[in-house]
């Protein structure tokens, strides 16, 4: 069996620019899908994964976040008085006994890469997970995403990036990869770039927001240079990893949501009203009685 993976990787300074002026004061990541920040969402798909430490990699305007996790004492007080037990349980659960949270600062926005980079002091020499929130995926059949791929890295004890393949002309909003098939949803990665045009990607499979990466990954980001963008980008430091050691690029069956865009975010926000307990209800009969040409 190899290392275990314990700690997950939060990067959460970016600066949310495509959804200003929401984002001016308030971290993307606390953009709420019915009634839980995007980063809460993150956070329970790391804890069922079985990770008990969880970083954050923040940046300036986060402060929202480890407010969210942090016990909430007067809040508490004011629902018990009140006797809102329900509301006080959903709170105080939040996260689950034996979870750490560790806050670190990025102080300059360098990019994805340099974000889990800032990281290494804490995650040290142990495989890790990075979970990016603004890529939601819905759990299946009682799994989730991470949980699924820690499933693959289990067996298999190498690097896995959550992948899903996308429409073809959508392959600039992504990393992508060069992969032969390994197995069932299963790709030996041979290569991977960011954001390639169309006409210069190696395949459609798209790398969606989830890593396992071995600790090697950080002597490779420490000599990363500046890629896409202008910034260090994770995706040249593991196209580095994988002329060393074998990396899988892994097909999730949840359904992922791309919540860093309008569009997206708006598909997660209906689909998961469909789904709660309270509301679906109530929505559904609003949905199917609702005249879209009326409102446009
Ligand atoms: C980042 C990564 C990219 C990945 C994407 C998934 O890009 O750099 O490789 O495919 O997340 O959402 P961003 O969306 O931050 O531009």
């Amino acid at each position: 069996m190899p290392a275990k993976i314990r700690k997950a990787v939060f990067p959460v300074a970016g600066m949310g620019t495509r959804f200003l002026p929401a984002t001016k004061a308030n971290p993307k990541e606390m953009l709420p899908i019915v009634d839980k920040p995007l980063i809460q969402y993150a956070a329970e798909e790391a804890v069922s994964a079985g990770i008990t430490e969880l970083i954050f990699v923040t940046g300036r305007n986060k402060r929202s976040i480890p407010d969210h996790f942090d016990k909430a004492y007067e809040l508490e007080r004011e629902l018990e008085e009140r006797g809102k037990t329900k509301l006080l349980e959903e709170v105080r659960g939040i996260l689950p006994p034996g979870i750490t949270c560790v806050y670190l600062r990025q102080a300059e926005a360098l990019g994805l890469g340099h974000a889990v980079l800032c990281a290494e002091p804490i995650v040290g020499d142990e495989p890790f997970a990075v979970i990016l929130a603004d890529d939601m995926i819905a759990p299946k059949n009682g799994t989730t995403g991470l949980g699924e791929m820690v499933e693959v890295y289990n067996y298999h004890g190498c690097s896995v990036l959550g992948s899903e393949r996308v429409p073809e002309d959508q392959t600039q909003k992504y990393g992508v990869v060069a992969a032969e098939a390994s197995g069932e949803r299963l790709w030996h990665v041979n290569g991977i770039v960011e954001k390639p045009a169309p006409e210069d990607a190696p395949s459609n499979i798209a790398v969606v927001g989830r890593y396992i990466l071995t600790p090697h990954i950080f002597s490779k980001l420490a000599k990363t240079p500046r890629g896409a963008g202008g910034e260090i980008q994770l995706t040249d430091a593991i196209a580095q990893l994988l002329t060393e050691e074998r990396v899988l690029a892994y097909e999730f069956e949840g359904k992922r949501y791309d919540c860093g865009d309008k569009l997206g975010y708006l598909v997660a926000t209906v689909e998961y009203a469909l789904k709660h307990p309270e509301l679906k209800d109530g929505f559904a009969d609003y949905l199917r009685n609702l005249d879209v040409d009326a409102l446009m």
